[in-house]
């Protein structure tokens, strides 16, 4: 049996995948999925000159964590569509700040997760590698059973 499983997506193609797969194996077990994005921080807080001028202008207030929690709502709202759309039933959202494996890892013992569904690498452009920083320390320290998908 499997009643609970954690995704970490951050939006790539390899993390849509997962996303595919658990919702595949969340409907065939009637298991929760969980979509996890962690934001990297702390956050620098940095934002480019030429933004900082058009939001004074603007009488906008535009941080770094303002752009990044926008990002990190379309990536988790994109994830639940599609798997609404591959069969899973019960799906929670989570963003958190932090480093993403130590971040994932907290969330997969608290939340008891028995399986990590995620991308074999995700937005990391160094293509040669075969697992990511984030999947490589994941698949290692993993409480639970750990899938990284290609
Ligand atoms: N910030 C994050 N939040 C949630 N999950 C993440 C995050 N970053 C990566 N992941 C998960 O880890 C998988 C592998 O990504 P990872 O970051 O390890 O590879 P990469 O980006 O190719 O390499 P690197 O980040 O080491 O340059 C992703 O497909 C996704 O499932
Ligand atoms: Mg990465």
């Amino acid at each position: 049996m499997l009643s609970s499983i954690l995704v970490p997506t951050d939006g790539s193609d390899h993390a849509n995948k997962a996303v595919v797969f658990a919702a595949d194996l969340a409907k065939r077990y009637g298991a929760k999925l969980t979509l996890l994005h962690v934001i990297r921080g702390p956050g620098s807080e940095h934002v480019p000159e030429e933004l900082v001028e058009y939001a004074r202008v603007e009488h906008l207030a535009v941080t770094e964590r303002d752009l990044l929690e926008g990002a990190a709502r379309e990536i988790l709202e994109k994830a639940e569509k599609q798997a609404r759309n591959h069969g899973a039933a019960e799906i929670q959202a989570v963003i958190d700040v932090g480093d993403p494996a130590r971040r994932i890892l907290h969330h997969a013992a608290a939340g008891k997760a028995e399986l990590i569904v995620m991308g074999s690498r995700g937005l990391g452009d160094l293509r040669s590698l075969l697992l990511g920083s984030v999947s490589h320390k994941v698949s290692h320290l993993a409480p639970c059973t750990c899938v990284t998908v290609r």
